[in-house]
Order: C-alpha cells, then structure tokens, then sequence
C-alpha cells in the first residue's frame, strides 16, 4: 500500500509516521508514504498558495493550480492498472469509521489532500477527489492530523502490518460491543481489587462477566452502537433456528462483522464489513427484487441459503457463477483432542510433526517450491493476515490449512508423498482449535462433491448442514 500526502507541512507526517507500528511497517517496506509539499508547485514568486475568497468571508483558501499540479505529480507516477483513491480530509466529509477503513485498505495506492485557512478552491477538488473524509465533529488547525489518523487505522489492516499473532482478523472482539473493563498486576492498587470473577479461573463466568460489562458500558456511552447491538441479536435468533445452515451468517454477526442491510421477519440480508460478500436467508427472493438499484450492482458475491432459490437470484443479480457447498460446524466450545496428531508446545511429535503458523519467510519457499495452491497471491495475503499454519515432517514443508477472509476454515492441502498420516487431520483440528480460542465457532465451506473432505469433516465430529448453501459471483 502506497500512501502519498499532499501538504503544507510535510514533515510533521513524515516525523509521526516513521514511529511505532507505521515505522515498522515502513522500514519492512509493507507500506511506503510520501509527502507532497504543495508550496513547492507554486507558482508565486512568494511561494504563496493561498487568495481571498470571491465573495467574501474570513480567511483565505488554497488555490487551485499549486494544489492541482502537486496531485498531478504523484497521479501521473501511479501505474494505471493500480487501485487508487484521492482522499480530501476535510470536516465537510462523510465521518470515518472502521469499515471505510476496511475498503481504503483494498487500494494500492491513497492520495490524502490536506488543506488548510479556510478550505481549497472547490474547481480543483471537483477535478480529483474521489472521496471527502472527516474525522469527526470538530475542526482542527488542519487536515494532517486527520489524514494521519486515517493513514494509522488503515495501515493497521494492510497484511503484514501487525504481528501475524495479533493481526487485525483475529485480535479480540465483542461484536458491536465496547471493549469490556481490563486489570493487571497487581491485585490489588490505590486500595482497588481486580474484580474477584477474573481470578476465579472460571472462563465462562469469565466471558459472562465481561459480556455484561461490555453491555453496560456500550448502553451508558454508545446508545447508538447498544441499539444495532440489539438489532444483530435479534436477527441471530432468528437464524439460530437453523444454526448449521446459518453458522457463515451468525459468526459474521458474532465476529462484529455483520451490517444489515434489510430485514424482513425471517427473511435476513447480511453484508461482511470486511469482505463486502453479502448473505441472504429467506423462503423468498422478494427481499432482493426490493434492493435499491444501487446496491444491488454492489454485489459482487452473494452466499444464498436456499438451494430451490438459485436461479430466482442468478436472474435477479444477473449472475451466473453458483458454486454448491454444505457448511460443516464444530459445534463444541471445547477444544478438539490433539493426542496423536501434534504437539501443543510446538514440538515435533514422535513422527517428527510439527504445526505452527506460517509467517513471511515461509511463503515464497512455498509458493516457489510446490504447486501446491491454486491462487498464490491470495495465500501469501493468508499468510500475512496470520491465518495461515504449515506442517512440517522432519522440517520438511507438508501440508497447510488456514482462515480465509471471510471467516471460514479451508484451504486444507497435503502434499501427495504425506498423505495416508493423518496430517490433514491434524492440520484441520489445529485450525479448529485456534478459531475456537478466539472465542469463534469453527466452521468450513465444503464443496458438495467433495467425498472425501465431507467423510473427513463427519470423522473430525463436524456437522454439515442438511442442505447446502450457494455462492453466487
Ligand atoms: N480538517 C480539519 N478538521 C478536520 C476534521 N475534523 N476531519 C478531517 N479533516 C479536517
């Protein structure tokens, strides 16, 4: 990811974001920033870049030109093929939040236009900017602080930025919750105790306790969020009915994941923040014919949950890509036995097996060693996002298994000459058991004629839903 700024004062960006997790980022080459200074395209003998206002009013304004040949400086190194967007950081804009973070980072490249006095001349912004961003109700001196507070939020989700440990896919979440009240050491501080709950050693009053917190702190300081809270709950419950068939659906909405965008009793259309995939449940199709035209060109992917609905929504979408797969569910909260298949302590077992995610260093000898996966591109990004886990026999690379990106186990591979010693087993059973210590409920997408996966999922104790499931693209 790319990031250019276009600025008045270079060098407070370029100091800020050399620090902490963006420097590291930086320095790994994961992203690349340039700051732009505008003053350096005028044309003024002064340097000058502001004028008055016609008509009047307080202040002055950036003018056009300067700010228009300092964009098309940095526009006209962007390779065409590359995904860019111009951001104008200005409080007039739509108000930030995570999922337009989420899309930014989609992009290889980000211009951020920050203005200062009054505002930029509207003829140039009309010519560039894609996108009008505010940070929030109130104004500051400037837009770089805005753009930096953009620039850190998105970063953030470029793969490989974080630890593949703590990557922004798996890090700890409460849903539409706020985070829940946290203690260290020591015990007691300032004559205050850690609540009793947490030393108790108990996990489920432990996640009971910090789900009432969360509530009681998201009703008191974010009514808003508390709201949609209650909304997603509802809609779970009702697609809790059929949780086999609904598990893709309710983990969005467990995962903090799930917007909705209409609902209708037990007709329920979910979109993934993350991904933009929507999902529909319903006996009919009549919620998709009512989707303003709008979104519905958006879609691009759809998982449908009615397999008698299929051609209804081809036609309705005007698509004609479906893909059948039955969804298969570890159900238990208890983590599956390893005895036999790995170590925890990241060991080699007797055989010599070892389980352990895959990190940077690992994918390039993958990909240029075997054939193994069939988009590298997508695996590496796997990998990156910490969602990726290798086996290895005796150090030898031999299977891998992984999350995607929409939250579903797969991507289950063994090498031919390993196969027959239960490595796959054991590699589904660690990536299982690693959902379920992020408090998830594991679950895959199987293709229905896939025999030999669905009789492995049946023997791993997976459940799979009566009927499958349809992917729509
Ligand atoms: N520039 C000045 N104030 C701003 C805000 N709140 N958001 C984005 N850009 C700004």
């Amino acid at each position: 990811m790319n990031f250019h700024i276009l600025t008045l004062f270079p060098e407070m960006i370029i100091n800020a974001l050399h620090t902490s997790i963006t420097g590291r980022a930086l320095e790994h080459g994961h992203i690349a920033l340039q700051a732009v200074n505008i003053r350096d395209f005028s044309k003024n003998k002064h340097k000058k870049v502001d004028d008055y206002p016609y008509g009047g009013g307080a202040g002055m304004l950036m003018q056009a030109q300067p700010v228009y040949d300092a964009y098309k400086s940095v526009a006209d190194t962007i390779p065409s093929e590359h995904k860019k967007r111009v951001i104008y950081v200005t409080p007039q804009g739509y108000p930030f939040n995570q999922e337009m973070a989420e899309n930014f980072a989609k992009n290889d490249d980000l211009i951020f236009l920050c203005g200062h006095y009054e505002g930029i001349d509207e003829r140039v912004l009309e010519e560039v900017v894609t996108d009008y961003v505010s940070i929030g109700d109130y104004v500051l001196t400037g837009g770089e602080l805005a753009a930096m507070v953009m620039i850190d939020a998105i970063a953030r989700l470029v793969p490989g930025v974080l630890h593949n440990e703590i990557s922004a896919e798996t890090e700890s979440f409460h849903g539409e919750l706020l985070e829940y009240p946290q203690y260290s050491r020591p015990e007691v501080w300032h004559n205050r105790k850690v609540p009793n709950v947490l030393l108790s050693g108990n996990q489920k009053k432990i996640e009971a306790w910090r789900l009432e917190e969360s509530i009681k702190r998201t009703k008191e300081r974010r009514p808003d969020l508390y709201q949609e809270y209650e909304r997603l709950q509802r809609c779970k419950a009702r697609l809790m009915k059929k949780k086999i068939l609904h598990m893709d659906m309710i983990e969005l909405i467990n995962r903090g994941r799930a917007v909705i965008v209409l609902k209708e009793w037990d007709k329920i259309l979910l979109k993934d923040k993350k991904t933009n995939i929507f999902y529909y449940t319903g006996d009919s199709s009549d919620l998709l014919m009512d989707l303003d035209d709008e979104t519905r060109y958006s879609i691009e992917e759809i998982v449908l949950h009615q397999v008698d609905l299929v051609e209804e929504v081809k036609e309705i979408l005007k698509k004609e890509d479906a893909l059948f797969c039955y969804q298969a569910v570890y159900t238990q909260k208890e983590r599956m036995p390893i005895t036999g298949l790995y170590r925890a302590d990241g060991k080699p077992t007797a055989q010599g097996l070892i389980i352990r995610p895959l990190t940077e260093e690992d994918s390039d000898k993958i990909s240029e060693m075997y054939d193994l996966v069939d988009d590298i591109e997508y695996t590496k990004e796997r990998i990156l996002a910490g969602c990726m886990f290798g086996a290895f026999l005796n150090e030898e690379f031999a299977g891998c298994a992984g999350i995607h990106d929409d939250g579903s186990i797969g991507m289950l591979k063994v090498l031919e000459k390993y196969c027959k010693r239960k490595i796959g087993s054991a590699l589904e059973t660690y990536v299982i058991n690693y959902a379920l210590q992020l408090g998830w409920t594991p679950y895959a997408y199987v293709v229905v004629d896939n025999m030999i996966s669905l009789e492995m999922q049946k023997k791993l104790g997976l459940h799979l839903s009566k009927t499958p499931i349809v992917w729509i693209a």
